[in-house]
């Protein structure tokens, strides 16, 4: 397959996290060539650029139990511009969270825009415990003995241009009793709060949307 056939798009906004090694391990069997979704300005030119691939493969975060708002303006806007003929696109979510239906709702929006917008749906691959990774090689996930293989075999039917199973990552769920699903919740609990500190913010101050939408109240009617 030629560089240009393939585009492996990254969807986060962070260019060495856990969506950007997926394609770079893609990309080490392929030579699909890797883009950064630019999270500013027009998306007409990443659309053309889209258009002009035989396969994509979209590999991004999971926020708020989907895909991030920049994706999804960019699979809006490219549903607007249309010209799309057949091209085969596959996904990938990854997200901190272990299970798979907190996160299949991002692989559920790219089927869907495939299907209206004459793409082939290929299929995905949602890895949970990504957060952990933190971009660092998939042979350091905590269930590395089953992830490798089973993204592996995901890769490979990428590279042969085959749709891709369900069942590929779904068997990779862990189940976890009540009490380490407590611990894991806890621990990453703590791990944000330790980030949000470390940014200079206060972990209890009220969300910032709650704050806008009191400052907004304020405004319109001042007591
Ligand atoms: C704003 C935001 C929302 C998030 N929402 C979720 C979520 O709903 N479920 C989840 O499992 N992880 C969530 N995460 C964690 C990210 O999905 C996780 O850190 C992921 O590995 C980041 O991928 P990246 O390294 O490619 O950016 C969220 C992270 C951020 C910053």
């Amino acid at each position: 397959m030629n560089k240009s056939d393939m585009m492996l798009l990254c969807a986060s906004p962070r260019r060495e996290g856990t969506s950007a090694m997926l394609l770079r391990r893609i990309s080490s069997v392929t030579d699909g060539e890797l883009v950064y979704l630019p999270q500013r300005g027009f998306l007409d030119e990443m659309v053309q650029t889209m258009k002009q691939a035989a396969t994509i493969v979209i590999s991004g975060p999971c926020y708020i139990n989907t895909y991030p708002a920049r994706l999804i303006e960019l699979l809006e806007t490219a549903s607007s511009m249309g010209g799309f003929y057949g091209q085969k696109l596959y996904g990938i979510i990854n997200g901190g969270m272990p299970y798979v239906h907190t996160h299949r709702h991002g692989l559920t929006c790219l089927q869907l825009f495939a299907e209206q917008n004459h793409l082939l749906w290929q299929g995905g691959f949602v890895l949970g415990g990504g957060a952990m990774l933190d971009g660092s090689p998939l042979e350091k996930h905590m269930n590395h003995k089953t992830v490798v293989p089973a993204f592996d075999q995901f890769i490979r039917h990428i590279v042969e241009g085959t749709p891709s199973p369900e069942y590929l990552y779904e068997q990779l769920e862990p189940c976890y009793g009540k009490i380490l699903t407590h611990v894991l919740a806890r621990m990453l609990t703590l791990r944000v709060v330790k980030h949000i500190k470390k940014y200079g913010h206060d972990p209890n101050a009220p969300n910032w949307y709650l704050r806008e939408r009191d400052l907004e109240n304020d405004r319109v009617d001042p007591v």
